[in-house]
């Protein structure tokens, strides 16, 4: 009787023994797992949304292709994004203090701009073109030379201006986004405004009424928009594979046919790098 009783309670023992391990076992696992999910590094993406259709701002939501493209090579380089709108000139001073991971925002890869930040490779073409009104006498950037031109501070759309007009030129209007530097071409404070090709393109396609039109000019050059980084950030290398990954896996396609209704020449970006 007595070895029956030690036999049941041997029995009970390993049995608690066994949920118990099995028990401890799946914890585990779920902790390792919600664990891994919760380590997925948040990074601070700083933009400024105030150029549509690459960054805008849709009530207080940041969107556009830039913003798109931004999210899923985050994703695919396993981070999670948080983005937000600061405005142009602090993305500059966040990038340099560190106190942002990243920055998308239509910027310009320039060797002046490589000197400070570090760059990932190219993922956008662009040039700057002259958004005039459709009854203008300019014609081209020549033509701008005894005219006023609005421009975003900081831009390469600035350093064109002034080529043109010459440096520190009053006649180069200066505004803290493109948007402002827009309004003071409709109020007739200028005579044209100089920023990049796919925004003013957007702009007057979009405001019909407003009866705009967009000059190209040949001499202003071609532009690539690149992520950016602070100096020495390890995330550069990070972000150029997996830029390099959506661009090979159709994702990049996908966002920038959403955003432009045509296809990406992906090949002449990659013959950047
Ligand atoms: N591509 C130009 C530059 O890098 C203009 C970019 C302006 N971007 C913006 N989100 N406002 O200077």
């Amino acid at each position: 009787m007595k070895k029956l009783m030690y036999i049941t309670m041997m029995a009970f023992v390993l049995m608690l023994a066994a949920c118990g391990s099995s028990n401890t076992g799946t914890e585990a696992e779920n902790e390792g797992e919600s664990a891994s999910i919760e380590e997925k590094k948040t990074l601070r993406i700083v933009t400024d949304a105030a150029y549509a259709p690459m960054e805008y701002l849709e009530g207080d939501k940041v969107v556009g292709f830039d913003i798109d493209l931004i999210k899923a090579v985050t994703e695919e380089a396993g981070y999670e994004a948080e983005i937000v709108h600061v405005g142009w000139d602090p993305i500059f001073v966040e990038i340099e203090g560190k106190t942002a991971d990243l920055a998308i925002s239509s910027i310009t890869i320039n060797d002046d701009r490589k000197q400070t930040y570090d760059f990932s490779v190219p993922y956008y073409l662009s040039t700057n073109k002259i958004l005039v009104p459709a009854d203008s006498e300019v014609k081209s950037g020549a033509d701008l030379k005894d005219k006023i031109v609005a421009v975003q501070n900081g831009t390469t759309g600035q350093e064109v201006a002034e080529a043109i007009l010459g440096v520190n030129s009053p006649n180069v209007k200066k505004f803290e986004n493109n948007n402002l530097a827009i309004q003071e071409l409709l109020s007739g404070g200028a005579d044209a405004v100089i920023a990049d090709n796919t925004v003013v393109e957007y702009y007057a396609k979009m405001n019909p009424d407003k009866n705009l039109t967009v000059l190209t000019d040949d001499s202003f050059d071609a532009e690539y928009y690149g992520v950016m980084f602070p100096k020495g950030s390890e995330l550069a290398a990070e972000y150029d594979k997996a830029i390099n990954a959506i661009f090979e896996n159709g994702k990049y396609a996908e966002i920038y046919k959403e955003w432009f209704g045509a296809e990406p020449d992906v090949e002449s970006l990659k013959a950047q790098q």
